[in-house]
């Protein structure tokens, strides 16, 4: 059996210097300020970071959100919780949009982080999508996570990362195909704003090669819902926030999912576990749902 668990939208945030709020940065903390701080707290990510260290896991995918504002301060902060996680090899790391808040952050999270986001192919981080095989799994990685205008939160995979997508998926075909992306593949209306720009393009990329599950992020929340593959369905789920100390509008309260995988005979076999913080401050699991 393989244990791979999945933890999202951690938002590190740390208090900003006056001059690092110009333009969408100082919006942003305006927003952080009046509420989204008492929700994500460092010790709800530690109690959470401790639980799943605390399982046998042999992967943990982090899809994005990381930090808050694109800080230096806050990659650097971002940097070493991944390293109390565990090593590169055995965690992946895809960036979300506030991990690329604002164009002068472009490339942060590729300095800081790098070693999480590479490929078995040795091609630089930040070479999206990158591919990394363990023990019959594939994980392919893309990045959504780009600069916007103020109160938008879109995400873009680009042209050119789809097509070496479906060449990915073709190459790893046979392997159980787990694809990370921070933006759910599909948004309601209500989050127009905060949508995958190009998801009807990314669907269409699953359909025709298929793989077995989608991990995201983005709208802390637990989700699933089901693609159309060539042959199957394919189960996307979304995490929920790492970090959040308690429920938020329609978020989740803070937690991570787990999937055991293992092959039965010719055919992959999917459980996946979510393990949720309760309000007395203890982690424990809330669902189980076999996915394949
Ligand atoms: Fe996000």
């Amino acid at each position: 059996m393989f244990v791979l668990a999945h933890l999202s939208d951690l938002h590190m945030a740390l208090r900003p210097r006056l001059l690092e709020l110009a333009g969408k940065r100082g919006l942003g903390y305006i927003n952080w300020h009046r509420g989204r701080k008492y929700i994500h707290l460092r010790e709800t990510l530690a109690s959470i970071t401790q639980d799943v260290k605390s399982l046998a896991t042999d992967h943990v995918a982090v899809t994005g959100d990381l930090i808050n504002m694109s800080l230096p301060r806050e990659y650097a902060a971002a940097r070493a919780w991944l390293e109390t996680l565990g090593p590169p090899h055995d965690v992946t790391v895809i960036p979300g949009n506030h991990d690329a808040y604002v164009r002068s952050a472009l490339g942060g999270p590729e300095k800081y982080w790098g070693d999480y986001m590479r490929g078995d192919d040795g091609a630089p981080s930040g070479t999206f999508p990158f591919v990394r095989r363990r023990n019959g799994i594939a994980l392919i990685a893309l990045s959504s996570g780009l600069p916007t205008g103020p109160f938008m939160a879109t995400g873009q995979i680009g042209n050119r990362q789809l097509v070496r997508f479906a060449q990915a998926l073709e190459q790893t075909s046979g392997l159980f195909r787990v694809v990370l992306i921070h933006h759910p593949p599909v948004s309601p209306p209500s989050r127009h704003l905060r949508r995958l720009v190009d998801g009807t393009e990314f669907r269409q990329v699953l359909a025709a090669h298929g793989a077995d599950l989608v991990l995201h992020g983005h709208d802390h929340c637990r989700a699933i819902l089901w693609l159309d593959g060539p042959d199957k369905k394919i189960p996307a789920v979304g995490a929920p926030s790492a970090s959040a100390r308690t429920t938020h509008r329609h978020e989740n309260a803070g937690g991570y999912n787990l999937f055991q995988i293992t092959m039965e005979g010719n055919a992959w076999r999917c459980e996946m576990l979510a393990r949720e913080r309760g309000t007395d401050g203890n982690i424990g699991e809330v669902e189980r749902r076999a996915l394949l």
